[in-house]
């Protein structure tokens, strides 16, 4: 949202402030303020209009400008109501250069999940991508997946359900009958460009089964509503996003944070990775996010694969 339409909102949210007070306060002519009032009234903003000058009385449930308004983290907000895939959206906004954006939507037709997998995302879920261009060598950029599992376990966990992270990214459950030890919360998909030393682009796709019809779910899947009844997506993807944002920003805390939620050390797993399979105990993870086994032949650092949970190793 652009920085008067902000201040706009802001100070009639204080209000009733009238239109030549806010064109007084903002150096923007009249026409300018009804056109930001007429804006936000089409983004789903309601905004009266008295003696006293304009209030708002009431904000969107959900979209684009509902979830940058009261943001404390510097994203814009892109939302669609319907849309192939999130990520595939970032991607073509990160061929023209732009950064710190979320593509948000209510519904894919496309979405993606890892190792090509199709992801289902019928409309209620939360389906994002954030576009970023970090300072990072590329071999860190793992760290940025880490913390969006630990910004999504965080606001799961803050709303009621007991979510915690299997290795690398996936947000589950537990739940002991469940083919991978729990059922499926949320996924990420990270895609990049980069050179040898340098990140160019990053774009970290979520997909939270938040809201929804719970028997669309498939059976290793479960969603919010259906661990604790429905939620606000806006104020919850505000969380995410805002956790997310002081991760980034100090990415010496991602690792701590996310061994606190991690329910993989500890395990006898096994992962499967484009070298083949590996079995061992999972007994840390570097500083780089890859995991840390013990196996028969010795040490064994995994940078990606994917990983099931055999057995506790004690
Ligand atoms: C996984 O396989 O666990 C990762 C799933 C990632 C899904 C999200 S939904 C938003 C974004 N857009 C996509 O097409 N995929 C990711």
């Amino acid at each position: 949202m652009n920085e008067t339409r902000r201040a706009v909102l802001a100070a009639m949210a204080d209000g009733p402030v009238s239109g030549p007070d806010l064109a007084d306060r903002f150096d923007v002519s009249r026409a300018a303020v009804w056109k930001h009032v007429e804006a936000l009234r089409h983004d789903g903003f309601s905004i009266e209009s008295g003696d006293e000058g304009y209030v708002l009385a009431a904000i969107p449930e959900y979209g684009g400008t509902a979830v940058e308004y009261s943001l404390d983290a510097s994203f814009s907000v892109e939302y669609h109501e319907s849309i192939e895939s999130t990520n595939d959206r970032a991607r073509e906004l990160a061929v023209t250069g732009a950064a710190d954006v979320v593509v948000l939507a209510n519904e894919q037709t496309g979405g993606r999940g890892r190792l090509e997998r199709p992801w289902s995302s019928p409309p209620g879920g939360i389906w994002m991508s954030v576009l970023l261009r970090p300072d990072l060598p590329p071999a860190r950029a793992p760290l940025l997946t880490l913390a969006a599992a630990v910004a999504v376990t965080r606001a799961a966990r803050g709303a009621g359900v007991d979510a915690e992270i299997k290795w690398p990214n996936d947000v589950l459950v537990p739940e002991p009958t469940a083919d991978r030890g729990g059922l499926k919360l949320a996924g990420i998909l990270t895609e990049m460009e980069g050179e040898a030393n340098r990140v160019n682009w990053l774009v970290v796709g979520v997909g939270i089964n938040a809201n929804g019809d719970p028997d669309e779910l498939d059976e290793q899947a479960t969603s919010i509503q259906a661990q604790v009844g429905a939620i606000d997506r806006r104020s919850f993807v505000q969380t995410v996003l805002e956790s997310f944002d002081d991760l980034r920003d100090s990415p010496e805390s991602i690792v701590p944070a996310w061994r606190e939620y991690a329910s993989t050390l500890g395990q006898r797993v096994r992962v499967e990775t484009s070298g083949g399979a590996i079995e061992g105990d999972a007994v840390d993870v570097t500083e780089y996010g890859a995991l840390v086994l013990e196996t028969d032949a010795g040490e064994s650092v995994v940078h990606a694969g994917d990983c099931e949970h055999l057995r506790p190793t004690n």
